[in-house]
């Protein structure tokens, strides 16, 4: 039997990590010591109350059963909770502002199934998220990429967009802070992308994962905070990275009530929602002490400080990390960014992500990650200032 990919898969493009990971594989099998800074995975475990919330809760038969499409009403209140003590975002309502996600990937994902028709065009920054541009496409979207350029901060410059195709756009995704440029928005830049949704009639799609992770004294807005952003607007949230939970899949959408409920329609029809035992293990999280929070901050914080001083003490231009786990190096004279990676790798043992993975705009750097312990970030540092460029 002839078994043939869809159009749209096989029109993905190359993956670009194809090559690391072969050379990783192999590296491994020599039994080199990797030091893995390529992955966005916390590696430090889940706070202990959240992980005793989850025991009490699998044990209770009522959350045995399919869950509720759009969420438990108690984990939906506390997120809805959560955006009024943390943003000042008051009074959304749970039941019509407020959905359950299966990690935020999943909605960020299903979003354009609800509101991409064939043809539309979306505006996706470059770099970013991969899912952002993955999933227009699938729909039969077009993408029209929007720079994030170094010397605007990585906000993307909506004045440049073309006045015909903002008239087309149909969506505008942001991601702050951002990944992989580890940049923040400002509630002005907000009000900004506000006033262009608002004269274009352009969805606002804001991907927050990263709010709780940041190096500033003050943490990041959400979008949603700025006036007119829940008439356009509709942001994803996860608990993954805020509490070490990237492997237990939760996160919320909240937002304006016409773009909640076309993206619960599209999980109604595909999913049964998220395990009612990890809803109520993610009540925890949201509605305890967030001292975690500020513990889990302060590791990054350590880690990210010798990182980055270690590797500008070696002469590297490396990018103010505001905030994410992530931070970008520029790429040595002469090297592309799957070419540093590469030399990263072979000669000093270090995983690192080629920024061009992350869409055009990201040539010209290297993404490392701090989900390491401090020494071997040390290490790393050190065996970086070995290689020979
Ligand atoms: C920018 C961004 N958004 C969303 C996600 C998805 O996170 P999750 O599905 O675990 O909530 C990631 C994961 O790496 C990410 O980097």
């Amino acid at each position: 039997m002839k078994i043939e990919l869809a159009q749209r898969i096989r029109a993905l493009p190359p993956y670009l990590f194809a090559d690391i990971d072969r050379k990783k594989v192999e590296l491994r099998k020599q039994g080199k010591d990797l030091i893995d800074l390529g992955i966005g995975d916390p590696d430090r475990p889940t706070p202990p109350h959240i992980v005793a919330a989850m025991q009490q809760a699998t044990a209770e038969s009522k959350y045995h059963r399919y869950p509720s499409y759009e969420g438990m009403a108690s984990f939906r209140e506390a997120a809805a909770k959560f955006y009024a003590d943390r943003f000042g975002v008051m009074g959304l309502d749970p039941e019509r502002e407020v959905v359950a996600l299966i990690g935020s990937k999943e909605g960020i994902a299903h979003f354009p199934v609800a509101f991409v028709d064939p043809g539309d065009l979306v505006l996706v920054p470059d770099p970013g998220y991969p899912v952002y541009a993955t999933w227009t496409r699938f729909m039969g979207g077009e993408v029209h990429y929007v720079r994030l350029l170094r010397e605007n901060g990585f906000l993307p410059d909506l004045s440049s967009v073309p006045e015909e195709v903002a008239r087309r756009a149909k969506i505008l995704w942001i991601n702050y802070p951002n990944n992989p440029t580890a940049a923040l928005a400002t509630r002005a830049f907000y009000a900004q992308v506000v006033e262009f949704a608002l004269k274009y009639d352009i969805i606002v799609a804001s991907d927050l994962a990263y709010s709780e992770v940041y190096y500033d004294d003050v943490p990041p807005p959400s979008f949603l905070e700025v006036p007119g952003a829940r008439e356009c607007g509709i942001e994803f949230h996860s608990l993954s990275k805020t509490y070490n939970m990237t492997g237990w899949r939760v996160g919320f959408a909240v937002g304006n009530a016409a773009l909640v409920a076309g993206l619960g329609k599209v999980k109604t029809n595909t999913d049964s929602g998220a395990f009612e035992a990890v809803q109520a293990a993610a009540v925890a999280a949201l509605t305890s002490s967030q001292a975690c929070v500020d513990e889990i901050r302060g590791v990054y914080r350590e880690r990210m400080d010798v990182l980055v001083s270690g590797l500008r003490g070696a002469g590297f231009d490396v990018l103010d990390p505001r905030a994410t786990f992530y931070c970008l190096i520029a790429n040595p004279q002469g090297y592309s960014s799957a070419e540093f990676a590469s030399k990263l790798l072979i000669e000093g043992g270090i995983v690192a992500t080629p920024a061009n993975g992350f869409g055009p705009g990201g040539e010209g750097y290297v993404r490392l990650t701090v989900c390491a312990e401090v020494e071997r970030i040390r290490e790393a540092v050190e065996r970086v200032r070995r290689v020979k460029l």
